[in-house]
C-alpha cells in the first residue's frame, strides 16, 4: 500500500521527542504541524490559518516570510555554504556580522562578538569567559555566579543552572554547583501586603547585598538577567529595579550579564532590553532575532575590558581554547546580516514605539475580564494572569482543566499564544500592524469568553 506523505509525517513524529510534551502521551490528535508561513501567519497541516502571537518562541521578529531573509541565505549557500572560523581562518558575513552587531551595541560598550548556536550556548559562552577572564586577572576565587527566580537562559548544563525554574531541573540533575538564586522583581508574585514597587526594589537590593556579605564579593563573579523575563511569566521589572541593583555589583566587583535573547532587537521598544531599562552590561547575550531566527545563530558580546583579559589568558595558555564548529556560520551570518540591515532600514524600533500603545492598552483592557486579575507589558511582549478569584488571586487548580481549555480555545481562534503556568504570553512578530493587534486581542477576548463559559459550567467561578 502506498504511503501519503501525511501518513509519513504522522508516523515519523512518533520517532521525535518533543520538548515540553509528556513523553509518549501524544493522543489521537498528536502536536499540531505547522507547514507554511505568511507575514505573521502560519498554516497547520490541515490548512488552518494562525495569527502567531508568540512569534514562534519568541524569535521571528520579521515574520515567517521574508524574502530578503530567505534571498541572503540562498545566495550564501551558492557562494559558500560553509567556512570555519578557528586557528587564523574566517568568513566574510561573519566579519560584516560582527561590525554591524558592534556598531549596534556599541553605545553599551560591547566591543567583540563570539558566536554560537543559540541562546543557552551563548548564556554557556559568557560563563567560562567570565571565568577565563578572572582566572587571568588573577582572581581564580571568583567563580560563583547569581541569577534570579524565574530566570530562563536556556538549558545545557550551565544555562540550565542559570535558570530559575524548578521544571528545567527537575532529574536532571541541575542546577550544578556555583550557581546563587536571588529573588524575582515581581510584586504581582512576589509583593508583600501594600508593598510599591519602589519597597520591593528596595527589599530586593537589600537581600542581594546580604547574600554577597555571607557569600564573600570575593567569591562572585557575575550576575546574570534577562531585561525582561520571558519564560518565567514576561515579569517586566521596575525602572528602578536595575540602576540600583547594578549599584550594588559595581561596588562588588560582580559583572553584569544582560540575556538580550528574548530582549534584543526591538522588543522591548528600544534596540536593546538594557537601553530600556538603564543596564550597562559587561556581557550581553543575543540570539533568536539576531537572525529573526531563520538560521540558528547566537552571540556573546563582550566589552574591551573582558576581551583584554581574554588576550591575558590566551597568551598564558597559548591560545583561546574555545569555540564550536558552526561558530559564525556564513549563511546563518549572512541571514543576520540581513536581519540587522531591515530592523535598520524599516526602522523596526519605530515600528514597535507606533504601536506599543496600542498592544498595551488592547492587553490592559483584558483586565476587566472576570478571569484575568492582572496584565502587563512594555514593547511588544506581554501577559495576563489567569486566576479563579480576582479578588485573592488565586490560579485554577491544574486538575480543573481550566488553563487547558484556555490553551484550546485559543486555538480554535485560530492564535497562537503560550501558556506559561497561569500566566498567558503574547509576543507577536514585530511586523505586526494595529488591525493585526486587534485581531489578536479580539481573538483572545473570544477565547477567554469561551474558558469562563466552562469554568461557569463546571462551577468553579460564577
Ligand atoms: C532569555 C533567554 N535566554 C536564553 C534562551 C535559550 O535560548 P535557546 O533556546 O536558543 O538555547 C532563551 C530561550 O527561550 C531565552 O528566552
Amino acid at each position: 500500500m502506498t504511503r501519503t506523505h501525511d501518513q509519513n509525517v504522522r508516523d515519523d513524529i512518533k520517532n521525535l521527542i518533543h520538548p515540553y510534551t509528556p513523553l509518549n502521551t501524544f493522543g489521537a490528535t498528536g502536536p499540531m504541524v505547522i507547514r507554511k508561513g505568511d507575514g505573521v501567519y502560519v498554516e497547520d497541516d490541515q490548512g488552518n490559518r494562525y495569527l502567531e502571537g508568540m512569534a514562534g518562541l519568541w524569535c521571528t521578529a520579521l515574520g515567517f516570510s521574508d524574502q530578503r531573509l530567505v534571498n541572503a541565505a540562498i545566495k550564501q549557500m551558492k557562494d559558500l555554504p560553509y567556512y570555519q572560523i578557528f586557528a587564523g581562518r574566517s568568513n566574510e558575513p561573519s566579519i560584516e556580522l560582527s561590525e554591524r552587531l558592534l556598531a549596534m551595541t556599541r553605545h553599551l560598550g560591547m566591543d567583540k562578538a563570539l558566536y554560537a548556536n543559540s541562546g543557552s550556548e551563548a548564556n554557556d559562552a559568557a560563563v567560562k569567559v567570565i571565568w577565563y577572564y578572572f582566572n587571568a586577572m588573577g582572581k581564580p576565587n571568583k567563580k560563583k555566579l547569581i541569577a534570579r527566580e524565574r530566570g530562563y537562559h536556556g538549558v545545557t548544563v550551565m544555562a540550565g543552572s542559570l535558570t530559575g525554574i524548578p521544571g528545567n531541573h527537575a532529574d536532571f540533575d541541575l542546577p550544578v554547583d556555583r550557581v546563587l538564586r536571588t529573588g524575582c522583581p515581581s510584586l504581582y508574585h512576589y509583593g508583600r501586603p501594600g508593598e510599591t514597587d519602589d519597597q520591593l526594589v528596595d527589599r530586593l537590593v537589600a537581600d542581594l547585598e546580604a547574600l554577597i556579605a555571607k557569600e564573600g564579593a570575593e567569591t562572585i563573579a557575575a550576575f546574570f538577567a534577562e531585561p525582561v523575563q520571558g519564560a518565567g511569566g514576561v515579569i517586566v521589572p521596575p525602572m528602578s529595579y536595575f540602576p540600583k541593583i547594578q549599584a550594588v555589583l559595581k561596588k562588588n566587583n560582580i559583572l553584569m550579564v544582560a540575556d538580550e535573547v528574548i530582549c534584543g532587537f526591538g522588543r522591548t521598544g528600544n534596540m536593546f532590553g538594557s537601553d530600556t531599562y538603564g543596564i550597562q552590561p559587561d556581557i550581553m547575550t543575543v540570539a533568536k532575532a539576531l537572525s529573526s531566527s531563520y538560521m540558528p545563530i547566537s552571540a556573546t558580546l563582550v566589552t574591551k575590558e573582558i576581551f583584554d583579559g581574554l588576550v591575558k589568558g590566551s597568551e598564558r595558555n597559548g591560545a583561546f581554547s574555545h569555540g564550536v564548529t558552526y561558530a559564525g556560520h556564513p549563511v546563518a551570518s549572512a541571514v543576520a546580516v540581513e536581519a540587522l540591515k531591515i530592523y535598520e532600514e524599516t526602522n523596526i524600533v519605530g515600528h514597535v514605539q507606533k504601536i506599543s500603545p496600542r498592544f498595551l492598552q488592547r492587553l490592559s483592557a483584558l483586565q476587566s475580564h472576570p478571569l484575568v486579575s492582572a496584565t502587563r507589558g512594555v514593547g511588544l511582549i506581554g501577559a495576563m494572569e489567569i486566576v479563579q478569584d480576582k479578588a485573592t488571586r488565586k490560579p485554577f487548580d491544574a486538575a480543573s482543566g481550566v488553563m487547558a481549555h484556555l490553551g484550546n480555545a485559543v486555538l480554535e481562534q485560530r492564535l497562537i499564544t503560550r501558556p506559561l503556568r497561569d500566566t498567558m504570553a503574547v509576543c507577536p512578530p514585530l511586523i505586526i500592524t494595529e488591525p493585526q493587534i486587534d485581531e489578536l486581542f479580539d481573538k483572545l477576548g473570544r477565547a477567554l469568553d469561551h474558558t469562563l463559559g466552562f469554568a461557569r459550567d463546571k462551577k468553579l467561578v460564577s
